[in-house]
């Protein structure tokens, strides 16, 4: 494969990205076994994760069913890579949320504020569970107190890219989750 020129560090290349999401499912499909789940995935960020979170659910022996699928848009960077804390809901799910065990699957989770809400908006609409799927963590950056139950990889507190995570948008096709170049920061 071409690596891409802006890119500095690989940090979990595809298949090890595809290992953890199975590890994941195998988990969540034991927890959830023939019980009705739906996931709500967080865009833009969570979008690989989820896709192949919910796929990875279904080849598994006793999976969660039937598994509905839906989407909540977060936004709180606004093109910067420091989290502004000022966390705001795009768009809401067009799945009704009450009365279902929910499975929200976030791709990062950093200062923990983002999550917060995103709990927070979920709980409001009184669900019959909710637990929270996330990919990455950066444990070391943590300012909120936000309860994760199901962890892929600890990341370092850096800034990173790639299966969904995107600086100024761009980058989040990237399959694997990398570290930029320092140049791509200044231009
Ligand atoms: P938090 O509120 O600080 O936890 O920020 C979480 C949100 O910021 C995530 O949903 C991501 O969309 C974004 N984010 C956090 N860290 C990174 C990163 O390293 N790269 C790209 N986006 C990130
Ligand atoms: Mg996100």
């Amino acid at each position: 494969m071409k690596r891409e020129p802006a890119v500095e560090r690989v940090i979990f290349s595809a298949p090890e990205i595809r290992e953890t999401i199975g590890q994941l499912a195998r988990t969540i499909a034991r927890d959830y076994a023939g019980q009705p789940l739906l996931v709500l995935g967080v865009l833009k960020g969570a979008l690989y994760a989820c896709v192949d979170l919910a796929r990875a659910l279904a080849v598994q022996p006793e999976p969660p069913g039937p598994i509905e699928l839906d989407f909540i848009t977060a936004s709180s960077y606004g093109g910067s890579t420091v989290s502004s804390g000022n966390v705001r809901i795009a768009c809401e799910p067009q799945t009704g949320i009450a009365g279902k065990n929910v499975l929200l699957v976030e791709d990062v989770v950093d200062g923990g504020l983002t999550l917060a809400r995103l709990q927070a908006f979920v709980q409001e609409r009184r669900p019959a569970s909710l637990r929270t799927c996330v990919l990455f963590d950066k444990p070391s950056a943590r300012m909120a107190d936000v309860p994760v139950d199901y962890r892929g990889h600890a990341v370092p507190d850096q800034f990173v890219v790639g299966y969904g995570l995107d600086y100024q948008e761009s980058y989040r096709n990237l399959p694997y989750l990398a570290q930029l170049r320092s140049w791509v920061f200044s231009q």
